[in-house]
Formats: C-alpha cells, sequence, structure tokens
C-alpha cells in the first residue's frame, strides 16, 4: 500500500470508529472543516490537558489565560496581519475552482520529483547489489533531464517568493503546462494575493469600516492581555502565558485532511525575557517543547527540527518541529523568537505603555518573547497516523489496532463479563464503579470476547477487562494489553493501581 493509500484508510478509520468526521457531511461537506466524534474528542481533550499542565504545572512562571476569538480589529494592524497575511490565489475561468499558485508549482516540483525517482527504481531493478545509486542519479539521462526541468523552474519559484512576483507566478504555471485538475485546461485568471482571516461585522451600525476578524492565531490575546496579566499575577521577567483555543484561518487547500483546515486549535505559549537573553530562551524552548513531544513514545527518529533560513521580519530565530507524517515530515509546531515586535507594535498602536520594570536594575523595557505553537488538531493527526496498526496474527487473522500513547487514549479501559448471564454483568457493574472515577471506560457485554477485543483494539483502549466464571469464587480478572495482546490474572482491588501506571498523565508529566 503507498503513503498516499494508508493516509486514505486512515482517514476512513477515523470515521468508521467516530474520531473524526466531515463538517456537515449530510450536506456533502465543507472543505477542509471536520468535526471531533466521541473518541476524537476524548483524544483531543487528553493532548490539550498533557500540554496545559506541561507548560503551567510544570513551570512556576508560566500562567494560562482564556482570551476571546474576537479582538479590538487594530490587534491585526499591529500584529501585521492586516497587511500581510496572504496567499497568492489563482482561479481556473472554466471549473470556477480557486487555487493556490505555490502549491500549484509545488505540486509540479513534486511530480517531476517523483519521476526521478520511479527512473532510480528502475535503475535499481536492473542493476540489482551492483546499482550505485549516487552515480545512477549523475548520469542517467532520463533523470539528468528531469533534473535540469525541476531546477530551472526551483529557481524560477523561489526568486518569485522572495519578490513576491505575482505575474511570475502566473507565468511559470503557464510555462509548465500546468492545468486545473478539474477542467484540465489553463485557462487562468490572474495571481492576487488574499487575505487568509475571516470578517464579520461588528455591531450594529451597518458600516462597512467596523470589521472584526476572526482571530488568525492565539497568540496575539496573549500579547493584549500581557500587561494585565503581569501585574494582577506579580509576574517578574522571565515569565510565560499560555493559552489553548480555536483560530480560523481562510486556507484553499485540498486532501490534506485535518493538516490544514479553516477553523483549527492552536495551544501557544509566549515566554517574556529580558532583551539580549533570547537566544538562550530560544535554545531552552526547542529542547523543553522536543523532549515534550519524545516523552510520548511515539519514536525520536519521526521527529526532526527544521531551522528557518528566511526569517520573517519580526522574528530573529524560527525553527520547527517536524513530524513524520503519512505524506512526509511536515511542520508540527513553531519555536519563534519575535523580538518585541508584538508588544512594541501593540505600544505603538495603542498608546499604551506596555513595559517591564525591572526593581533590580531600574530598568524598563519592553520585554522580548520567545513563542512555542502548536496545533491541536496537528498534534492529533500525529498521533493518530503514528497509532494506526495493521498486525498480521498467528492464526492468519489481522487486526488493525490504534497504539495510541496510552496516556492520550480516549478510552482507558473497556469492562466485559464473559457471559450475560451467571451473575458475571453484576460483578463487572461493580467493577466499573471500582474504576469510573479514574478512568474513562467502555462498558461491552456484546458478541463474542474476541470481537470486543478488536472492537477496543479499533479505538485504541490499552486495556480490557475480563470477567469470567473464575471470577466468581477468586476475584480475580483477565486483564489483557493492547499493544502485547498477553493476559494477565488481577485481583479486582489491584485494578485501579494496575491500569494507573500505566495511563496517568502523571506519571507522563513525571518524565519531562
Ligand atoms: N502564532 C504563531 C503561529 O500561528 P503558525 O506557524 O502559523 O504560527 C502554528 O501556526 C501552528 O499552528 C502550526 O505549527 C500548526 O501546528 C498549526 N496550524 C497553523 N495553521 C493551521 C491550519 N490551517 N490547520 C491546522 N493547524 C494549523
Amino acid at each position: 500500500m503507498t503513503q498516499e493509500e494508508l493516509f486514505k484508510v486512515l482517514v476512513a478509520h477515523c470515521k468508521e470508529y467516530g474520531f473524526i468526521f466531515p463538517s456537515s457531511e449530510i450536506y456533502d461537506g465543507l472543505a477542509a472543516v471536520y468535526d471531533y466524534g466521541q473518541m476524537g474528542v476524548q483524544l483531543k481533550n487528553n493532548i490539550k490537558e498533557y500540554w496545559w499542565e506541561a507548560m503551567t504545572r510544570l513551570n512556576e512562571n508560566i500562567v494560562g489565560i482564556d482570551s476571546c476569538i474576537f479582538m479590538h480589529p487594530k490587534t491585526w494592524v499591529a500584529s501585521g496581519h492586516v497587511a500581510a497575511f496572504n496567499d497568492p490565489l489563482i482561479d481556473n475561468k472554466d471549473s470556477k475552482k480557486r487555487y493556490r499558485a505555490d502549491v500549484l508549482i509545488e505540486d509540479y516540483l513534486a511530480k517531476i520529483e517523483e519521476k526521478m525517482d520511479k527512473e532510480v527504481a528502475k535503475g535499481r531493478k536492473r542493476f540489482g547489489e551492483a546499482f550505485n545509486e549516487e552515480q545512477f542519479r549523475a548520469t542517467n539521462p532520463n533523470v539528468l533531464r528531469e533534473k535540469a526541468k525541476y531546477d530551472e523552474v526551483h529557481a524560477r519559484y523561489k526568486a518569485a517568493e522572495d519578490t513576491n512576483n505575482l505575474a511570475e507566478y502566473k507565468q511559470i504555471i503557464l510555462d509548465c503546462g500546468i492545468v486545473d485538475p478539474i477542467s484540465g485546461t489553463a485557462n487562468w485568471t490572474d495571481v492576487r494575493q488574499f487575505n487568509l482571516m475571516f470578517s464579520t461585522q461588528g455591531s450594529n451600525t451597518g458600516n462597512q469600516d467596523d470589521v472584526l476578524y476572526l482571530r488568525p492565531e492565539t497568540a496575539q490575546g496573549i500579547f493584549v492581555e500581557y500587561l494585565n496579566v503581569q501585574k494582577t499575577g506579580r509576574m517578574k521577567i522571565p515569565f510565560g502565558i499560555a493559552q489553548i483555543g480555536k483560530a480560523f484561518r481562510n486556507e484553499i487547500v485540498a486532501r490534506q485532511f485535518i493538516f490544514r483546515m479553516k477553523e483549527f486549535e492552536q495551544m501557544e505559549m509566549e515566554f517574556f525575557v529580558k532583551p539580549g537573553t533570547e537566544m538562550e530562551w530560544f535554545a531552552a524552548w526547542k529542547e523543553n517543547r522536543m523532549k515534550w513531544h519524545v516523552a510520548l513514545g511515539m519514536g525520536a527518529e519521526n521527529y526532526r527540527f527544521h531551522d528557518h533560513e528566511k526569517l520573517a521580519h519580526y522574528a530573529n530565530a524560527a525553527t520547527d518541529i517536524e513530524f513524520n507524517f503519512p505524506f512526509g515530515f511536515k511542520e508540527l509546531e513553531g519555536i519563534h523568537s519575535r523580538t518585541d515586535f508584538d508588544l512594541g507594535n501593540h505600544q505603538r498602536l495603542s498608546g499604551k505603555k506596555i513595559q517591564f520594570f525591572d526593581p533590580e536594575t531600574g530598568e524598563s523595557y519592553v520585554p522580548y518573547c520567545v513563542e512555542t505553537s502548536i496545533g491541536v488538531d496537528r498534534m492529533t493527526l500525529a498521533v493518530l497516523s503514528h497509532a494506526y496498526t495493521v498486525e498480521q496474527l498467528e492464526n492468519g487473522e489481522s487486526r488493525v489496532v490504534m497504539k495510541i500513547p496510552a496516556p492520550l487514549a480516549p478510552i482507558k479501559v473497556a469492562v466485559m463479563p464473559l457471559v450475560k448471564k451467571d451473575g458475571l454483568p453484576e460483578i463487572a457493574q461493580k467493577v466499573v464503579d471500582e474504576l469510573k472515577y479514574d478512568f474513562s471506560y467502555q462498558y461491552d457485554e456484546k458478541d463474542s470476547i474476541g470481537k470486543r477485543y478488536r472492537r477496543q483494539d479499533a479505538i485504541g483502549t490499552p486495556f480490557c477487562v475480563t470477567i469470567d466464571h473464575d471470577t466468581v469464587n477468586d476475584g480475580c480478572v483477565t486483564v489483557r494489553d493492547r499493544d502485547t495482546m498477553t493476559q494477565e490474572r488481577v485481583k479486582i482491588e489491584d485494578l485501579r493501581d494496575m491500569i494507573a501506571k500505566k495511563v496517568s498523565l502523571a506519571n507522563l508529566l513525571r518524565k519531562l
């Protein structure tokens, strides 16, 4: 199965088992908008709790807030979003569909890379053991022809990007013969910049200028509350403010599932520091955030840093934590050293003094800021795509198991009486009463025990507890482990501690 096919299977699995549904599906859905089902919401809440507790409980100098989606329109002038939060878009006049011009070109380049890879694969097949890929790529005429085409288009594309040359974007699209996948024509409009912010009318005046934006990032809520939090919390630099909340961007995308959505959630933390110390803090937060990811046990090799060479005008350092998604390594989290860009601009536009007075040195300054910013939905996709596993069993059957890190699993334990009689359901109910205050659980008495195990595997439940006829006499139950499928007999009174050891968030936080 190709990675693309595997991704489709994952999307179907997420729907079938109540993780994620296309929004408004009965009306044929809404592009790049998804709803979380009964399993997905619990997974997402667990991810948020892990992040929130790691930030606000493990760091005495980080506090959390919850600011509004609507903010004063000047906020987005100060942040630079009104002027520069744009994508280059192009419309096909025949299909009436809109595309990102840069994505059309990147897809074209990806296809050339694919062609080269196919040639290499053919060469490998032909030469077997003796195959030397480096030499093949340097000498094979087909590869060289494609490489020359790639280099030429890539160079033009990067130059157009650097100079924001929209006419050149269109020329590249025309020169490369890129056509609309729906109409099959190259009947394109000019490329125009479209602002990604959604807007709505602010009040009842009907005044055209009275526009409110749906926030495109949660960070600005933190910056505009900086003074309130610093004063009321008596916070001393360095300190951080964390927030989890919805953000909205009018993304023009196709088939990226919850990787890129129009409505999504962010977990952002702005760490305010003394100017001049920001690089130390940037390095410290890079390490801290990578540790948070790796502690989940999804394989350190599946993460990497991608340091930005070309920096945004407000940043003096930036990196992405990339995750190995089914479609390759892609940005999961951003860490930016944002200097005093945001607080400085809010100070200028609001006319309010936004500074920190250092009682030890007697100086006042606009703090610098190091930001960590991760999408909840993207993190959910990382967990789901890593978890999805198909295993061949000894009896020739296969099972689909979601190996979700146990503390994040939506359901921690399933309780199952072996049969629906002989007093077993009553004992099972007592087991539920013993466990329900500590763990999310499902009670299941339908179908064979094998089928019930499969259902729990498919949603990633770490433990299944079976009550059988021996339980009546010895007070023990069978506990089956999701990942190893091993079973052990455990006394009912020991169940809680045994389960907690593996699923408790506290134990995960202790690793940080
Ligand atoms: N305050 C900085 C900021 O918003 P960003 O790189 O635009 O930076 C940060 O976004 C993170 O938010 C990304 O790393 C990604 O995880 C998530 N994110 C951004 N746009 C998204 C979208 N359209 N859908 C889902 N997640 C998104």
